[in-house]
């Protein structure tokens, strides 16, 4: 059983995505996380994101370690990840283990929920269950600005709104894989829901497809 949760950047798929795998008991799979470990490997290395090779290689060395970095949540690395990720043969490689992974997820789990921008599309179009987040920018601005206030009081709300526009703009602009609602998801506007209504929508769907 696959569950693809896709949507823009700061829709609240992270929080509902692990919340469904551990309600369901099934493994969790955060896709962003290749795409942000592959850009912060170059950036790391004083890389282009744009330079094709280096993405490629970049993406071809990943090592299971490379996701477990802190500094994967800062917004330059989301932007990095969403230049590396619209590149297609830094998708190629990466779109093995995605599926590898949500047809064998690990310690035994029945089942695998992933989440991020064509789960529904590309990785798992056969998911028979497929939800749709989205939020306006004003809103997912203001949580991600939340968020990253926690961490660092100076940050400024204005550049973390045009980071989330650059991003969503690249993420549904690119030829391969743009952000799109696959056919028949289940299309959940979360801007008046908090993330208790919003797992709580999601688990009823589940259970009566089941
Ligand atoms: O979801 P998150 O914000 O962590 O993703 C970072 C970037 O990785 C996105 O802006 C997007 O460009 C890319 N991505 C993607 N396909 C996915 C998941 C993420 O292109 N399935």
């Amino acid at each position: 059983m696959i569950i693809a949760i896709d949507g823009p950047a700061a829709s609240g798929k992270g929080t509902l995505a692990r919340r469904v795998a551990a309600a369901m008991n099934y493994a969790y799979l955060d896709t962003g996380l290749l795409y942000r470990a592959t850009g912060a490997k170059v950036l790391a290395l004083g890389g282009d994101p744009d330079d094709v090779d280096m993405a490629v290689m970049a993406a071809e060395k990943l090592q299971p370690e490379d996701l477990e970095n802190e500094d994967l949540r800062r917004e330059e690395v989301g932007n990095a990840a969403s230049r590396v990720a619209a590149i297609p043969k830094v998708r190629a490689v990466l779109l093995d283990f995605q599926r590898h992974l949500a047809k064998n997820p690990p310690g035994g789990k029945h089942g695998a929920v992933l989440d991020g921008r064509d789960i529904g599309t590309v990785v798992c179009p056969d998911a028979p269950i497929k939800f749709f987040l989205t939020a306006s920018v004003a809103e997912r601005a203001n949580r991600r600005f939340k968020q990253l206030q926690e961490k660092n009081p100076a940050v400024i709300y204005e550049r973390v709104l045009n980071e989330l526009e650059e991003r969503d703009a690249r993420d549904s602009a690119r030829d391969i894989a743009p952000l799109k609602m696959a056919d028949h998801a289940i299309h959940i506007d979360t801007d008046r829901l908090n993330a208790d209504a919003v797992f709580n929508a999601v688990m009823a769907h589940i259970r009566t497809h089941m």
